[in-house]
């Protein structure tokens, strides 16, 4: 219990921290990398599909502008984008995790022909 509330109050601090600083962290892909983790199991997946909560496309990340990536994952922990699932996951998401995730999307190898 106390441990929830310890981790709560960082939360907070966290938060609140990068809320007065307007300054956008600098992505790192090499720490973005550990951090995608959590999100192949529904990106990573042949056809680009997930089954859960219904059977529904992924939008494939790999390659995607950095800020478009950034951009959207912002879009989802603030709540103007409503996918639940996705909401579910930004919320967790510090925006430097943000930024390192967009970081490591953008610059993978997945490539569109042509480039
Ligand atoms: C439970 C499955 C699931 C997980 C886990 C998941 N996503 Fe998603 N994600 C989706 C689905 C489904 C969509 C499309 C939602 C929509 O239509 O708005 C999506 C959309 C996105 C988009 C918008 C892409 C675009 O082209 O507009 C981004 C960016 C994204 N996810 C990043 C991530 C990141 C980063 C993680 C890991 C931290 C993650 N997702 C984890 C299912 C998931």
């Amino acid at each position: 219990m106390i441990r929830h509330t310890a981790f709560a109050a960082l939360l907070l601090a966290v938060a609140t921290a990068s809320a007065a600083q307007p300054a956008a962290p600098t992505g790192d892909a090499a720490r973005g990398k550990d951090k995608t983790r959590m999100c192949q199991g529904c990106h990573g997946i042949d056809g680009w599909r997930v089954a859960y909560p219904e059977v529904y496309s992924v939008p494939r990340l790999g390659g995607q502008h950095a800020a478009y990536l950034e951009k959207a994952l912002h879009e989802y922990k603030d709540g103007e984008r409503s996918f639940p699932s996705m909401r579910a996951i930004a919320a967790t998401l510090s925006d430097q995790d943000i930024a390192d995730l967009a970081a490591y999307y953008a610059h993978g190898s997945t490539k569109t022909a042509g480039k």
